[in-house]
């Protein structure tokens, strides 16, 4: 679908209740499944990419009713998981099929995974070569690289593994094998990626240790079932941070996000870049830390953004993107090799789209260089269906001088499905 953005906005005002994270949503339908007894989930995110989560675990055989953002999973355990019959079909999710690989590895059955043409492109060796090195049975196109890929779980046993790269999906799916796995299993990160699995584990009555960027877990462990509240997602958040940052004359607060440290980046970034960003005090007591963001029209400068900062807010590069694009100076964004493997090759569909809105903006082998200080004007731009590039695009056009039109703007629902409608609040 083809649709006209709003454009030359005068002014953002308003308040937001950010809906639910992915990530989080995501693990606790996992974590139920796998758990005994029922869990319930309030603040569940009802994006695409969650709701093929709940599809999946209902073909393993997984009682799951969703009304809304209100879900109710009934657990028996990794045991109370049933061969499917037929192909899971993880759409556009690359989370969903990574952690439920690392699963099913340790499940006695056979089970058959997809999705759409973008995660058939995304590279799935980061964790079956590992997962296949505990012991599971897994093939795929190409010599197992790609979806489709099928999996036989079976005995599998607790070893050490250094990640290749940051990745929390390939960690988690790692740490869900090893409560399977006979003895320990020890994960080492190169940096500390997003550990919503490690807090989960432990809210669901499990173990795990953490030293530093060493993960393990010992297999053989009982997760009881427990209630979720999903914090309201800061990579959500992240678009309406930026609008408000950019738009003249704006104030825009948004309640109850999510600020687990390992995703933060974002407003580490945004302060260093000089924007008033006002974080409230967090709430203490919940499993993962929650603060109210308020954010006005703001001066800024162009700063560096690499190394171990990567990790905490990949998925914010496209917007930090257009931010930079509106700052004094220049930002250089280094170590985002990562880019290239998302919904579509992020550091390619940043600077193009951005380009024909008249950004300044290169891509290098690792990231990109923003000059800033760009007057954006009209274009025709493309999601190529990546929800993070679309909700992107619509923030640029707030502020482009004239009409911007926006094809594939549907892939916003795998993330935000009430994106446009949380934006017409604040202007009108
Ligand atoms: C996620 C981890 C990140 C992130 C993705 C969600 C997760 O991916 O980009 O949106 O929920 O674990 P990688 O593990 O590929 O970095």
């Amino acid at each position: 679908m083809t649709t006209v953005l709003t454009s030359q906005v005068k002014r953002l005002v308003g308040e937001l209740s950010i809906p639910g994270d992915k990530s989080i949503s995501h693990r606790s339908v996992m974590f139920g499944a796998i758990a005994h007894g029922k869990t319930t989930v309030s603040n569940f995110l009802t994006g695409e990419d969650c709701l093929s989560t709940i599809a999946c675990f209902r073909k393993l055989g997984v009682t799951i009713h969703q009304h809304e953002d209100k879900v109710e999973i009934i657990g028996k355990g990794f045991d109370g998981l049933v061969e499917p019959t037929e192909r899971l079909d993880v759409g556009n999710s690359g989370t969903t099929i990574r952690l439920m690989l690392g699963i099913l590895s340790g499940r006695p059955f056979y089970a058959a995974l997809e999705g759409d043409s973008s995660i058939a492109k995304r590279p799935m060796t980061r964790v079956t070569n590992p997962l296949s090195q505990m012991g599971a049975v897994i093939d795929g196109r190409e010599n197992g690289k790609f979806t489709p890929i099928s999996i036989r779980g079976g005995n599998l046993e607790g070893f050490t593994y250094e990640l290749p790269m940051a990745s929390a999906q390939v960690k988690s799916a790692i740490i869900l094998a090893g409560l399977q796995a006979n003895g320990t299993t020890t994960v080492i990160e190169p940096s500390k990626t997003r550990d919503h699995t490690e807090r989960m584990i432990r809210q669901f009555g499990g173990e795990v240790s953490v030293d530093g960027l060493k993960v393990s877990v010992t297999g053989g462990q009982t997760l009881q079932a427990t209630h979720v509240h999903v914090p309201g997602d800061i990579s959500s958040a992240a678009f309406f941070l930026v609008a408000g940052a950019i738009v003249p004359n704006s104030e825009v607060t948004m309640r109850n996000v999510g600020i687990n440290p390992s995703r933060t980046g974002i407003i580490d970034v945004m302060l260093q870049m000089g924007a008033s960003l006002h974080v409230s005090e967090e709430g203490k007591d919940a499993a993962e830390p929650v603060a109210d963001l308020t954010i006005t029209t703001s001066s800024l400068k162009g700063i560096t953004i690499e190394g171990d900062m990567i990790p905490r807010l990949i998925d914010e590069i496209p917007i930090i993107a257009l931010l930079a694009t509106q700052a004094n100076g220049t930002t250089v964004i280094k170590d985002a090799e990562e880019l290239k493997v998302k919904e579509t090759n992020r550091i390619d569909t940043v600077v193009n789209e951005l380009k024909k809105l008249g950004a300044s903006i290169e891509a290098t082998d690792d990231g990109m260089i923003i000059h800033g200080g760009s007057k954006l004007h009209g274009g025709q731009v493309n999601s190529y269906g990546d929800h993070r590039i679309g909700m992107m695009l619509a923030i640029a056009s707030l502020i482009s001088s004239e009409e911007v039109t926006l094809e594939n703007e549907e892939a916003i629902s795998v993330s935000y499905p009430m994106f446009f409608s949380h934006l017409n609040k604040l202007i009108n």
